[in-house]
């Protein structure tokens, strides 16, 4: 497994990657945002065991973590904020997130100075809720009611990144 730098051309294999495993979608054009925004912080997991048959071959991406800076934090707190994260069913529970996530952190305190890093994350997802609070240490700070455009409610967590610094 390669974990590498989110490149442009990734884009579509990383969207469809999301179709599959969220219900929470994008534009092509806000992956390019963060892409171009913030090269340093979004990440994909390559499966390199499979090899190229063509040079026309597309690499088999089973992870992404799309990430950002807050533009505008409204605590005047620079921080980070992790737009997106999934692995694939047929690699999942291999470490990939976990790292994916990591790297990610590493980054946004090494290249923008971040302080902490947030997200939001369904109240029923409870794999990403073990893997943000017991695996990588995130705090829930609140409940937002009906974040998602089913009702369903999130929690807005938050990780305060003074461990890598
Ligand atoms: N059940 C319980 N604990 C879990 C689970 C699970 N299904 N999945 C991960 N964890 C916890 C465990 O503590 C695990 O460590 P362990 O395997 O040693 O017990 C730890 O998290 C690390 O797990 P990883 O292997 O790194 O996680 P994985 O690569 O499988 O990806 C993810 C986890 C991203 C939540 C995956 O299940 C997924 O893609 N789910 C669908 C999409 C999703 O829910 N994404 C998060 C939405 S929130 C957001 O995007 C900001």
């Amino acid at each position: 497994m390669d974990i590498r730098l989110l490149q442009p051309s990734d884009i579509p294999h990383v969207q469809h990657a999301n179709i599959t495993n969220l219900p929470e979608n994008y534009f092509m054009k806000y992956y390019l945002y963060h892409a171009l925004s913030w090269p340093q912080l979004s990440y994909v997991a390559v499966d390199v065991s499979r090899p190229k048959k063509t040079p026309y071959d597309y690499p088999r991406i089973v992870g992404y973590v799309l990430a950002k800076m807050e533009e505008d934090p409204p605590d005047g707190v620079q921080h980070g904020h992790i737009t997106s994260l999934s692995v694939m069913r047929t690699h999942r529970r291999l470490g990939i997130a976990e790292k994916l996530m990591r790297q990610s952190q590493k980054a946004m305190v090494e290249t923008f100075g971040a302080q902490y890093v947030s997200l939001h994350v369904r109240v029923s997802n409870n794999a990403a809720l073990r893997l943000y609070r017991d695996t990588l240490g995130f705090k829930n700070e609140k409940i937002e009611a009906k974040y998602y455009a089913d009702g369903e409610d999130a929690y807005s967590m938050k990780l305060d990144l003074g461990f890598i610094r």
